[in-house]
């Protein structure tokens, strides 16, 4: 195994940032359920490819810390909220969690500067880019869960709500 080259306070917030990730890809799973147990299988089924998305992420840094001659600490995850009172509710807790992943990106960014580790700054640019369109979906989403406020319309809301968030083949 190659020595680390990470300053040690890089490595420090990539590892807390990929346990973050692991912890979204957690809570949108729980999303994911509440949806389906009530028949919102468009809300499931975005939330579910959200959740390996957010899965996905936790890999990119940990091949990142891999290739750079660290071994990532995984740790444990808390058990997600699973109590929600309406679907705007669980939308409302997926745009908190998106809020705090990008105050989690930024910080790690921000790491990456003060200690000059140029190949960190890099991978984070794609990472600060992907929360600005996480948040833009939320803020749609909710948008949309707002003005579907009829019981018909939130169904054929969730019958589109991954064409409207996410486009085709996303
Ligand atoms: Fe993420
Ligand atoms: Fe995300």
């Amino acid at each position: 195994m190659a020595k680390s080259t990470l300053p040690p306070t890089v490595l420090h917030e990539l590892n807390r940032q990929l346990n973050h990730e692991l912890g979204a890809s957690h809570s949108y799973l729980a999303l994911s359920l509440w949806c389906a147990a009530r028949n919102f299988t468009g809300f499931a089924s975005y939330f579910a490819k959200q959740s390996g998305e957010e899965r996905t992420h936790a890999e990119k840094m940990i091949d990142h810390l891999i290739d750079r001659g660290a071994v990532p600490e995984i740790t444990a995850i808390a058990a997600p909220n699973r109590d929600f009172s309406s679907l705007l509710d669980v939308a409302l807790q997926a745009q908190a969690m998106e809020q705090a992943n990008t105050k989690g990106i930024h910080a790690v960014y921000e790491a990456a500067l003060a200690a000059k580790d140029y190949p960190a700054q890099v991978l984070m640019h794609w990472f600060i880019s992907e929360q600005v369109e996480e948040e833009a979906w939320c803020d749609e989403m909710i948008d949309r869960v707002k003005a579907a406020s009829c019981a018909g319309s939130l169904s054929d809301l969730d019958r589109h709500i991954e064409r409207h968030l996410a486009g085709d083949g996303k």
